[in-house]
């Protein structure tokens, strides 16, 4: 029983649609190295107006987007503030260490949002010795932190900390269309308390590929030469920006749905007594619970058990580590994809 397939493993699993390749095949195109393809120019000056930044540069990945902000903003002897669950720190190669020489120091937040306090008392002394703390990076939605968003007071209070610490902001907003959708706060906040922002087009928004930097003129002049030395330099790239712009434009609406979903499914986990999930924690399209737990049933299952018995029904999800599983929606999970996950899951849990 693997058709229809049931991929819950990650957001970024999606196949571009019809519709999206015919928007691709339409793009006009150039060569964008030469800063001559029109549709990326016209993408780009669209999400720095949307994000109310200067300028946006298109990149390939997330990861390169993440990295292209903090090579700007910090260098070698320096040190990034991130939270411990940061896909800055957990997910990317350590690259900030090799293509910036920075050091990441991992604080500890709740679900992955750092707290004023915690990002306060890690700020080191300017001494010769120290590294010197530069930048503050956060990420909305947190991946590792079951999608769980910033409030707008925590990010004004975080802000208005980094500059009275003289710390720089990096946004990871890999997800911050779910943040957007699912708090309401407008674009232009983001990229007003962000120096450096990454959003990325390829998660949620189901983009095939691309993700874009912003942030000031000055500072996409300096990650566009950073893109070119580390193999980023794309030539005629429309094509992907087209399908990005495609996706913000028609699939950005479906998130709400994929949030609502992903609630419905937490609230009948929450229902066995084998599973520790409290549904009010999942705010977007992420969920992560816990399995192994007998609830006096007698019947635990261990993560590879519960992954293995999805599986023979054609659902997939991801081990968390420890105990943890994690289920994520897309837009190409439907209500009877959902209907028939929820099935399912009686058969597996008591
Ligand atoms: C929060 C977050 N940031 C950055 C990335 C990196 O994106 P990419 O896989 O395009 O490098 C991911 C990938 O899932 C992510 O979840």
């Amino acid at each position: 029983m693997r058709d229809p397939m049931i991929d819950l493993r990650s957001d970024t699993v999606t196949k571009p649609t019809p519709e999206m390749l015919q928007a691709m095949v339409h793009a006009k195109v150039g060569d964008d190295v030469f800063q001559e393809d029109p549709t990326v120019i016209a993408f780009e000056n669209k999400m720095a107006m949307l994000f109310g930044m200067e300028a946006g540069l298109f990149v390939p990945s997330g990861t390169m987007s993440n990295q292209l902000g903090l090579t700007i903003l910090a260098g070698p002897g320096e040190e990034v503030l991130i939270d411990e669950l940061g896909h800055v720190y957990n997910y990317e190669t350590g690259a900030a260490a090799h293509l910036s020489s920075l050091q990441l120091r991992p604080l500890k937040g709740q679900r992955g949002i750092l707290s004023p306090e915690v990002v306060e008392a890690a700020v080191r002394a300017k001494n010769d010795w120290d590294p010197w703390t530069t930048v503050l990076a956060l990420e909305n939605t947190t991946n590792k932190g079951g999608g769980a968003c910033y409030t707008r007071t925590q990010l004004l209070e975080l802000r208005e900390l980094s500059q009275k610490k003289g710390l720089s902001l990096h946004l990871d907003g890999a997800r911050i269309w779910n943040a957007i959708s699912a708090t309401g706060i407008e674009p232009q906040f983001f990229g007003s308390v962000a120096d450096t922002l990454s959003v990325c087009f390829s998660k949620g928004l189901g983009a095939p590929v691309g993700s874009m930097l912003l942030t000031t003129r000055d500072g996409i002049r300096k990650a566009r030469r950073f893109r070119k030395m580390w193999g980023g330099g794309m030539r005629q790239v429309g094509l992907l920006a087209a399908a990005a712009d495609y996706a913000v434009e028609h699939h950005w609406p479906l998130l709400k749905e994929d949030h609502h979903r992903a609630q419905k499914f937490a609230k009948h986990l929450s229902t066995k007594k084998e599973i520790l999930l409290d549904p009010d924690t999942v705010e977007t399209n992420i969920l992560i619970f816990e399995v192994n737990r007998d609830g006096g049933t007698g019947t635990s299952k261990t993560v590879d058990q519960v992954l293995r018995s999805y599986k023979e029904y054609g659902i997939e999800m991801v081990g968390f580590g420890g105990n943890t599983i994690r289920a994520t929606f897309h837009f190409q999970i439907d209500d009877a994809m959902l209907d028939q996950l929820i099935q399912v899951t009686d058969i597996i849990f008591t």
